[in-house]
């Protein structure tokens, strides 16, 4: 990989710059009305594909975004690895908390600022660029193919039937994704596990209309006190979730697992200074490290209803609503859990009131297999460039795919990302180090040189 690492250092510069390029286009899938936008990235990253020379390059339709993809298939004996990620990217609101506009890239104290930085546009590029690399410096050791979809951030719902209509297509012999963090730049670590994901919403409704609150309040039912007792009684006083049969599938660990993961370097000092909180939150008996990565969660993520404009004004609701996600673990099913909160929501209604829950996207969890040749060889990768042994980690954020492709093409993923959790993914002034761009470009050739030598037959 001698001739790509120089190609590397020599066009680095550039790199960056047709990053910019990139993220200047605001590609956010749950804005209808960046549409266009959203498909201008789409036809950027195909470009620049091309230009990195792998064939076969295009634009697949489906009912959503499309997908782009995009081969090299350099001996028909030789593995296969699929390259997957994302182009939207999340709403970047608010506008106001950004010190720079975010689709407006700024190079400031080594890291470039923009909503999709590291998540997922500035990690997809690392792959396209060590492609280029290697395909110019003739060291392409195996096959490759690329999907890199446009609605990974609002459920991917279109590529499930994508997926299983295109099985041969997609054929490979490892999945190698680029979207999610690293315990720091000084302790590279792999992501070992991902959690699931069930996400509703809910709407209560009393009276007809809204009401004085003076007249009829105390009277009749007010549905935002209504929704917020309801709430409430989702979890009890440890912060465990008393849905009747949540905790029933989820996979337990054992006193020698958990402490294993509990070695992972993780600063609580730290931790709540970098939040601003004095104190961390959650399920009794388990460590930050083991709440977020080994324990299901139950998360409200919006509630409205009532009067929200400015001063005040007297009003008794006639609805009150909010979305509720659950993160889900080893082997929670999505289908399942979100039945169980639907039986259960429903039975909390007092009779003053009628509840209406939706459900929206959900997806699986994941985990990895440790010794698989896939995880192996990105460990040796990471280790060449960090020099340091990379250690394996469970992470709170949920990527479906990784389930979907393990079910349909029974791939093992891989899920190498160089991103930190202070990279304010989703938040205002996401961000991603040019360390963590470069050092990325460097060990993506070093995995498929490994993978290569532990699959020759
Ligand atoms: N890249 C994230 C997932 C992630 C973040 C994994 C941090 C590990 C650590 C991805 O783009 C994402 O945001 N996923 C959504 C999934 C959802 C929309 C189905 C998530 O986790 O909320
Ligand atoms: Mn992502
Ligand atoms: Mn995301």
């Amino acid at each position: 990989m001698e001739v790509t690492g120089s190609f590397i250092k020599k066009h680095r510069g550039r790199f960056l710059e047709e990053l910019i390029e990139w993220l200047k286009i605001p590609s956010v899938s749950a804005d209808p009305d960046k549409k266009n936008e959203v498909v201008r990235a789409a036809n950027w990253v195909k470009d620049s594909m091309q230009k990195a020379g792998l064939d076969q390059v295009r634009m697949i339709e489906t009912a959503g975004f499309p997908m782009v993809y995009g081969e090299k298939i350099v001996a028909q004996g030789a593995p296969t690895v699929l390259v997957y990620g994302h182009y939207d990217v999340q709403p970047a609101d608010p506008l106001d908390l950004w010190d720079a506009p975010p689709f407006d890239p700024v190079i400031k104290d080594e890291k470039i600022y923009a909503r999709g930085a590291a998540d997922d546009k500035g990690q997809v590029f690392m792959h396209v660029k060590a492609l280029e690399a290697m395909i110019s410096s003739d060291e392409l050791p195996c096959n490759v193919k690329f999907l890199i979809e446009g609605e990974e951030e609002v459920g991917s719902e279109n590529l499930d039937a994508f997926v299983r209509l295109n099985k041969d297509l997609l054929a490979n012999d490892v999945v190698l994704i680029s979207d999610t963090h690293m315990i720091s730049n000084d302790s590279p670590s792999i992501t070992a596990g991902l959690k699931g994901l069930s996400y509703l919403e809910v709407e209560v409704t009393g009276p007809n209309r809204d009401l004085h609150s003076g007249t009829y309040g105390g009277a009749v039912a007010n549905p935002i006190n209504v929704l917020c007792d309801m709430i409430s009684s989702l979890t009890d006083e440890k912060k465990q979730i008393v849905i009747p049969g949540f905790y029933d599938d989820v996979l337990t660990f054992s006193t020698q697992e958990r402490s294993e993961i509990n070695r992972a370097p993780f600063d609580l000092e730290l931790f709540r200074k970098s939040l601003d909180i004095k104190q961390e939150s959650g399920e009794d008996g388990y460590t930050t490290t083991e709440r977020t990565g080994i324990r299901p969660t139950l998360d409200v993520n919006g509630i409205w209803g009532g009067y929200q404009g400015k001063g005040a004004k007297t009003v008794l609701p006639s609805k009150a609503s909010a979305k509720i996600s659950m993160r889900l673990v080893p082997n929670q099913s999505s289908d399942k859990i979100t039945q169980l909160f639907m039986d259960y929501f429903l039975k909390l209604a007092p009779e003053s009131v009628t509840v209406k829950v939706t459900p929206h996207h959900g997806g699986e969890p994941a985990l990895t297999d440790l010794n698989s040749a896939g995880y192996q060889a990105a460990s040796s990768a990471m280790e060449k460039t960090f020099g340091i042994k990379p250690i394996p980690v469970k992470q709170g954020g949920s990527i479906p795919i990784v389930a979907l492709f393990k079910q349909e093409l029974d791939s093992e993923a891989v899920l190498m990302g160089f991103g930190l959790n202070s990279d304010a993914i989703h938040s205002p002034n996401e961000h991603y180090g040019l360390f963590n761009f470069y050092r990325g470009i460097e060990t993506i050739p070093y995995f498929f040189k490994f993978f290569t030598e532990k699959n020759r037959k």
